[in-house]
């Protein structure tokens, strides 16, 4: 796979040779990027070393040829293994934040960025929140990103991974977020003591008959991270079981189910889930209040 380009290329004419030879490949898109531009862009910008928020000026920027070398050595791995191209890069983007990312984590790619940008506003009053649990936190982004929405929080974050934990405690380090975010080695929220203003997470949900189906991209990533049962939902079901001895009262429990959420409807149909809109797409998160959770 050569990428055919000219070496005096800029780094906008780089981005369309890689998008065009993206296009040809039979690809999944759908672990960070959507579609094989922003992919493009993703891979390009990230071996050229350049910043998302100076697009404009970037994409008139020369090449190097070492970079040139560099991009379609990725771009040959990418097609040839299908292996997600965060994973190739070592490096996932967040809510705006880079993250460590490799094969013991989900690529993150959660929906609920856009909320915790927002500081899940007007869902939640982000002044009575000082403390957030996130359970199930991968890589930490989710964790991290809320340390950052909300500056006075405490954050707890748990995984019942230790592979994913140590990833998540490399993010942790790089963003120096060891005073206010901690991890927590445990199933669900075992042994969490205190009372929380928010759970966010963003537990495994693919039903475990869709496993066959998956495209190849999702075959790097740990099974932990993707199923939960037969329906997907017994991590979700967990989660609001344990929710509201650790919720305080004015708390909310943010919970993603993706296209799973008809099915917690009918598992829970006294459940009033608001499910959220979102600008940037992705659908089935949803939003209840303590004293909404009523779980036998
Ligand atoms: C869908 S991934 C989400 C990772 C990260 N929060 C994100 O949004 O990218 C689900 C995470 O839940 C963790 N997990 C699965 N079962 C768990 C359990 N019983 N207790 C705690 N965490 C669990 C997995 O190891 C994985 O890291």
């Amino acid at each position: 796979m050569t990428v055919t380009i000219k070496n005096s290329a800029t780094v906008g004419e780089l981005i369309q040779a890689v998008a065009a030879r993206l296009d040809n490949a039979d690809l999944f898109y759908g672990h960070g990027t959507d579609n094989p531009v922003d992919e493009s862009a993703a891979l390009v910008f990230h071996v050229c070393g350049l910043d998302h928020h100076q697009a404009a000026v970037a994409y008139r920027q020369p090449v190097a040829v070492e970079q040139l070398e560099r991009v379609d050595a990725l771009l040959t791995q990418r097609v040839e293994s299908r292996k997600p191209l965060a994973f190739l890069l070592g490096e996932a983007w967040f809510a705006g934040l880079p993250f460590n990312v490799d094969e013991r984590v989900l690529v993150p790619r959660s929906p609920i960025a856009e909320l915790i940008v927002n500081r899940f506003e007007p869902w939640l009053d982000a002044q009575n929140v000082s403390r957030i649990l996130e359970i199930g936190t991968g890589s930490g982004c989710i964790a991290i990103a809320c340390a950052y929405a909300f500056p006075q929080a405490e954050v707890i974050a748990t995984d019942i991974s230790a592979e994913a934990l140590a990833v998540a405690r490399s993010n942790v380090r790089r963003h120096e977020l060891a005073a206010r975010v901690r991890l927590v080695h445990t199933d669900h929220a075992d042994g969490v003591a205190g009372e929380f203003d928010l759970i966010v997470s963003n537990p495994p949900y693919v039903p475990a008959a869709e496993r066959d189906e998956l495209p190849r991209e999702y075959g790097f990533e740990p099974a932990l991270g993707l199923f939960s049962g037969a329906d997907g939902l017994d991590s979700a079901r967990r989660i609001l079981q344990d929710a509201p001895q650790l919720l305080s009262d004015h708390g909310a429990l943010v919970l993603e189910v993706g296209a799973q959420w008809e099915a917690l409807e009918h598992a829970f149909p006294t459940l009033p889930f608001t499910w959220l809109e979102l600008e940037s797409g992705g659908e089935g998160i949803a939003f209840i209040a303590k004293a909404d959770i009523h779980v036998r």
